[in-house]
């Protein structure tokens, strides 16, 4: 064998490990080229025929052509045994399922509202939950005889220090720190002494209102807040929902309303979700109160506005059909998951 022969024998073993596709083939060529018998330790024991002067150059491409044959090799046998691994998967076999998180129904209304608003130009606010008793209260006109003052009512931390009872003193808090045009919702956890059953919690969520605008040139009127509620109902409950006010009393806003949906599961006939009345109670509403205007330093002859809060379990539990409050605190997969 002369170099040029030399050369493409080595080609050619070469290409005979490339076109291997098993451990056996691979076995086979290693035994051919390169075991006891193979062919190029049967090259180097004829090294001595080799004329003097071809000597060093033939051994030098023997010794290259065993290097690089022994490397596609090794390469190869490790190709072939980590496919043969795979090859005990059943590829008909449907993939592991995983499972995938999913929002809870709180955060879901909680987005949603803010999705809704957002297209109304409205931006979401945010206040802490310990309040003073100026944000919470006073700036919200509640005379200091009110009930929800007492410490029964409210948890308390000192004489000016308390758990947020409502989202209304973040109204407070975008009122002293902004000038109108005003439009914010404000979603966050509230607090009340209640004893937890099916429909209550001490602690719980509400989204609150606020719309304030330049009187009389941009005059914000009760309509402007029926209708936007209306818009409200029916992006977050369904097409057909009507919106009821029924007369009210709250210390921030004159005149005050109490706001119904009718009911999306009868649509108003009457069924065991509305208590067969057609309609389900949902927000607190009204025009702001001038008092409060005046706590925050506006001018009550130049602005008007209104404002309206409603809690965030009620929309989730008539939306979805939840019929205990307690279920939505228990993070309880089962339950989640079936309003995936
Ligand atoms: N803060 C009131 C409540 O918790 C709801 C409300 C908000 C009413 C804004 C009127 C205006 O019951």
């Amino acid at each position: 064998m002369d170099l040029s022969e030399l050369q493409n024998a080595k080609k050619v073993s070469l290409g005979e490990i490339a076109a291997a596709v098993d451990a056996a083939a691979v076995e086979a060529l290693r035994v051919r080229y390169v075991g006891r018998n193979g062919s190029i330790p049967a090259l180097i024991k004829a090294m001595k025929d080799v004329p003097k002067e071809e000597r060093p150059a033939f051994g030098k491409a023997v010794q290259e052509w065993k290097a690089e044959f022994e490397a596609a090799l090794q390469a190869k046998a490790a190709a072939v045994s980590s496919v043969e691994g795979k090859a005990d998967f059943d590829l008909t076999q449907p993939g592991r399922w995983r499972s995938i998180g999913l929002k809870h129904p709180l955060t879901r209304v909680i987005e949603e509202t803010a999705a809704i608003f957002g297209k109304l130009g409205f931006t979401v606010a945010d206040g802490p939950e310990l309040e003073t008793k100026f944000n919470n209260f006073t700036a919200l006109n509640t005379p200091a005889h009110h009930p929800s003052m007492d410490r029964s009512d409210t948890f308390w931390f000192s004489d000016d220090c308390l758990l947020r009872t409502q989202t209304s003193p973040v109204q407070i808090r975008t009122m002293l720190s902004s000038k109108p045009p005003i439009r914010v919702i404000c979603p966050g956890r509230t607090y009340r002494r209640d004893t937890t059953d099916a429909t209550h919690s001490a602690n719980f969520h509400q989204i609150e209102g606020l719309y304030v605008d330049e009187y009389p040139q941009k005059s914000v009127s009760l309509a402007d807040l029926k209708s936007v509620l209306a818009y409200f109902a029916r992006e977050m409950m369904g097409e057909g929902v009507k919106v009821r006010f029924r007369p009210h009393f709250f210390p921030f806003t004159e005149p005050s309303v109490e706001v119904d949906f009718s009911c999306h599961v009868c649509k108003g006939k009457g069924c065991r979700v509305c208590k067969q009345s057609g309609w389900i109670e949902v927000a607190g509403a009204g025009m702001v109160d001038p008092r409060v205007f005046r706590h925050v330093g506006y001018d009550p002859e130049k602005v008007s506005g209104y404002a309206f809060g409603f809690g965030v379990e009620r929309i989730a539990m008539i939306k979805y059909g939840i019929p205990d409050i307690r279920w939505l605190y228990e993070n309880d997969t089962r339950f989640l998951a079936q309003l995936g």
